[in-house]
């Protein structure tokens, strides 16, 4: 009897391709003898050897399986790109959108009625889940979890942060060689994600928020007892909600992303989770940026005190109850009614879980880290179409601030010459970083914490003013203005900026300013010399053509609906291949 899932096309009726369909699973060891029209999920999977912070999702996939199997579904497990932020260059964010497309386009060809998303560094997070978003299949994404914090002379190291901290000591001769390489080996201590709120934990906390995974389940240890129970818990869900049809239109409203923002603040998430929000929203074809940052950003404070803006780890936020706590605390903030994947209200799974203490690592709403807001974008004539500050780990006093630029036009000039002694810099220059955006190299890496220079951090600055038109890591701090847009390379205003340029910053007024008039901006354009493009074939050229600048999430142009007629996920035509 023919059923209304979609995969059951693929094995309704007694002819040929239905045959050869059953066939293709009996040999990859379904048991299809007693397929009778039960959902198949399927678990996408970036488990890979080259991304280690993702390694322990071969597990997670099995504990999944067992679900679906209790619940009378039949898993499918199928490899997607693995992005480890880590090895992959020149950055995990270049491929983000490709994984998006190999999600859709499995889910768009192969028999599959839900899936479970499986990620766990950075960038996986949100392309497996733009993917899905797209083909708007019931999901669920679970992650991997921390991994464990490593220790160096009784210090727990957090990952990232401590990294760009001790390498500024090596650069001024406070630690040797030897003990450089102990910190690295205590750095990377096992499966799993850094132990910091960066943007792996953001990501994978704002899918709690936005209501996609299980409450508390992001900052639970890799090793954790309870994420296999989620796990499996999970794998059953997932066939109810494709009997209910519960997609992720339904529950991935303005709202949710109104929760999530409103979380990224309170936990004083990594900046790449704007860029990320946006590109996951604007497939729903819901405009959250600059605006829902810009109205939240002056309303919801940082109550985290986690690194990199506070002292503390993940394993201490999930202690005091991690995301769970959060929301608690920020519920006024919150829409509550918000739906969930379980079905239930954002305020109803709340109430489901067990309370915890809040301890020293989430603070009270009345008492937070710091009194400026966590993120604010910034507008003005260097950046028309925004740039965004990390204020929650920002230094105060640098906040409004006008200095002459120091310019490096591009990353390999800016490593051969920051450490140079007869550099022209003093502690009140701003630091500028040119085409380091999503055209620019392309793919807009984490090289947006220029480091002080050697000379300067000799005289004990520790933080400067920084431009630039890249990212950087969650993990990371300082007085930086990354995701000028729009970029150097595509013309943006900071391609013309020049070394002792005046340029200004007023966070509370929310602006970037260059002080150079438009008539020498206009001459300066009219001297450029267009560079001849390096890509010319492959993704890379594809990337460049297309990709759109970081206030529209970096995501394909081809990708982003521009009426509901483009929301449409069109089906397949089902008969021999
Ligand atoms: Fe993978 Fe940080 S490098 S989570």
């Amino acid at each position: 009897m023919k059923n209304s899932l979609r995969s059951h096309k693929w094995f309704y009726g007694a002819n040929e391709t239905g045959l050869l369909h059953k066939g293709a699973l009996w040999s990859a060891g379904i048991d299809m003898d007693n397929y009778h029209g039960q959902p198949i999920i399927g678990i996408a999977n970036t488990w890979s050897q080259l991304n280690n912070c993702n390694m322990s999702l071969k597990n997670v996939a099995e504990e999944v399986k067992k679900g679906i199997h209790e619940a009378g579904g039949i898993a499918l497990e199928f490899p997607v790109i693995s992005l480890g932020e880590e090895l992959m260059k020149p950055s995990a964010m270049l491929y983000r959108n490709l994984l998006s497309i190999d999600v859709e386009e499995n889910i768009r060809a192969y028999p599959i009625d839900g899936v479970i998303l499986l990620g766990n560094c950075d960038k996986t997070v949100p392309g497996l889940l733009m993917g899905a978003v797209s083909a708007n299949m019931p999901i669920i994404q679970l992650n991997a979890g921390p991994k464990e914090v490593g220790i160096h002379k009784g210090k727990r190291l957090g990952s990232g942060t401590d990294l760009w901290k001790y390498w500024d000591k090596l650069r001024v001769g406070e630690i040797d060689e030897k003990e450089w390489n102990d910190i690295g080996k205590a750095l990377s201590c096992g499966f799993g994600a850094c132990n910091t709120m960066g943007t792996a934990s953001t990501m994978n906390g704002l899918l709690e928020a936005l209501g996609l995974m299980p409450l508390g389940m992001s900052t639970l240890p890799v090793t954790s007892e309870k994420r296999k129970q989620l796990n499996i818990e999970s794998g059953k869900r997932i066939v109810q909600m494709v009997h209910d049809q519960l997609t992720p239109d339904k529950i991935l409203t303005i709202q949710a992303f109104s929760n999530a923002i409103s979380t990224l603040l309170a936990i004083g998430g990594s900046t790449n989770a704007i860029i990320h929000l946006t590109a996951i929203a604007g497939r729903l074809s819901l405009p959250i940026f600059p605006n829902l940052f810009d109205e939240l950003g002056r309303k919801v404070p940082c109550i985290t005190n986690v690194q990199p803006n506070g002292a503390l780890l993940i394993d201490e936020f999930n202690e005091a109850g991690g995301i769970p706590s959060v929301l608690n605390s920020i519920s006024e903030f919150l829409h509550l009614d918000a739906l969930t994947y379980t079905g239930l209200s954002l305020r109803n799974s709340l109430q489901s879980l067990e309370k915890i203490d809040i301890k020293d690592a989430i603070l009270e709403l009345k008492s937070p880290l710091k009194s400026t807001p966590t993120l604010a974008v910034l507008k003005g004539n260097l950046a028309p179409n925004g740039a965004v500050i990390k204020v929650s780990a920002a230094s105060a006093e640098l906040l409004t601030h006008k200095g002459k630029a120091v310019v490096f036009e591009n990353y390999d000039h800016m490593l051969d010459t920051i450490d140079d002694d007869g550099l022209i810099v003093d502690k009140d220059s701003v630091l500028v970083l040119k085409n380091a955006g999503p055209v620019g190299v392309p793919g807009m890496p984490e090289w947006g914490m220029i480091p002080v220079p050697k000379k300067l951090k000799a005289q004990g600055v520790n933080d400067m003013v920084r431009i630039s038109d890249s990212r950087m890591s969650g993990t990371s701090f300082g007085t930086v203005i990354l995701h000028v847009a729009p970029e150097a390379a595509v013309g943006g205003v900071l391609a013309i900026v020049k070394n002792g340029d005046l340029i200004s910053i007023n966070v509370p007024n929310r602006s970037i300013e260059l002080h150079v008039s438009p008539e020498e901006i206009d001459k300066r354009f009219k001297s450029i010399i267009p560079k001849e493009k390096i890509h010319k074939r492959g993704y890379p050229a594809l990337y460049i053509k297309e990709v759109t600048q970081a206030n529209k999430g970096c995501d394909f142009d081809f990708l982003i609906p521009k009426n509901e007629s483009e929301r449409i996920f069109v089906e397949p035509i089902v008969g021999r291949s």
